[in-house]
């Protein structure tokens, strides 16, 4: 019945840094459950964020938001990672996600903790050595059935709070508060895809983080690469590498001229380019496989194009997201069809290319 408390998922980077918080938040329920831990057997819980979160919001946030800037500090320091790939706004952008990413895991931990207390008290155990702080915060959650981990993810999510509502001087300076310049009037769009729509001046521009037709997919911990959910218990998915082979074996080829991959190819450097994550930048990631946003491709043996290789050495995308919530990924160019190729992604680029600002190619 009564299993280890701490979710074994939980970053344990995150961990260290939250001990002493953390080590409190348990002595407080410990003690109301009259010492007794018990398991959630049933992971469907009662929670909501509408009217709960408030000061586990605020408590999780600040949690990491001193983690953040410590290592913000450091990297300065030692000029690594050199966020080399991003301008220094997008820079701050994928900053402002590594702390909201964090955040998360953060709030997620606390409130995991304080649904012990919840499970306890739906099954009628001890409500009445619950403390009064106790019970309140049950009350206050109860707005929907949901269930942990992932769920309290998608309620964060739901509840969109952005960088700047949680911590308003912060947002200012990182920058992200952006002000657009939208010509009125002027026959044509930005170089960097701003002001293509008037009303969401940001959408498709250089450094907006993509859409989605569906909602993430998230792993178990709602951060890391997703697992199988066919095999059960998060195993690894089959390498993207067997992947291609089988589904190359299903398409019926077609006859197309060289021109036709070189024109795909042209189109897809027109609508986006995803930045690595800049914290596994230099990194070898087939020799460190856990290293920080480290995603290697295994090949399998008799791989048709890769015979000589034994592992792609990929990345995850540099972090986007302006929410809490789980992670998204920026362009580095406008998602319009607009000849970026061409004229380049921004105006300092085009700048170079073009006599003046409505000027011709040189
Ligand atoms: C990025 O953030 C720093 C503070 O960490 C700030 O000084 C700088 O102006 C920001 N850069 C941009 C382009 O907003």
């Amino acid at each position: 019945m009564c299993r280890s408390l701490l979710p074994s998922n939980i970053h344990t980077y995150t961990m260290t840094r939250l001990k002493l918080h953390l080590y409190l938040v348990l002595v407080l329920i410990l003690q109301a459950n009259n010492g007794v831990v018990c398991s959630r057997e049933d992971e469907c819980v009662e929670v909501g964020f509408a009217r709960s979160a408030g000061s586990y919001l605020h408590q999780g946030y600040e949690a990491a938001k001193e983690v953040m800037m410590g290592r913000w500090r450091e990297e300065e320091e030692r000029g690594v990672p050199t966020y080399a790939d991003l301008t220094p706004l997008l820079k701050n952008v994928t900053r402002a996600g590594q702390l909201l990413e964090e955040a998360s895991k953060a709030i997620i931990l606390i409130l995991l903790l304080a649904l012990y207390d919840l499970t306890v008290t739906r099954a009628g155990q001890l409500l009445e050595e619950a403390s009064k702080g106790i019970v309140a915060l049950v009350r206050k959650t109860r707005v929907g059935k949901r269930c942990i981990g992932d769920w309290i993810l998608r309620g964060l999510e739901k509840h969109v709070i952005p960088l700047i509502n949680l911590d308003k001087p912060l947002g200012e300076d990182l920058g992200l508060v952006m002000s657009f310049r939208c010509l009125v009037g002027s026959p044509y769009p930005n170089v960097d895809g701003s002001c293509v729509n008037q009303e969401s001046p940001d959408l498709g521009s250089v450094g907006s983080k993509f859409l989605r037709l569906q909602p993430a997919t998230v792993s178990k911990d709602g951060f890391s690469v997703r697992g199988s959910v066919r095999e059960g218990d998060g195993a690894a998915l089959p390498s993207a590498r067997d992947v291609a082979r089988l589904v190359r074996k299903h398409i019926k080829k077609t006859h197309t001229t060289h021109t036709f991959s070189q024109w795909g190819h042209f189109i897809q450097r027109d609508t986006f380019s995803i930045p690595e994550s800049p914290l596994s930048e230099d990194v070898d990631c087939c020799t460190i496989p856990d290293g920080e946003d480290c995603a290697p491709i295994p090949i399998p043996q008799h791989d048709p194009i890769h015979s000589t290789l034994s592992c792609i050495n990929y990345k995850r995308s540099a972090r986007a997201q302006a929410i809490l919530g789980h992670r998204e990924s920026m362009s580095l160019v406008s998602t319009y069809l607009d000849a970026t190729p061409v004229y380049g992604p921004t105006d300092k680029v085009a700048f170079t290319l073009k006599t003046g600002y409505f000027g011709y190619l040189k």
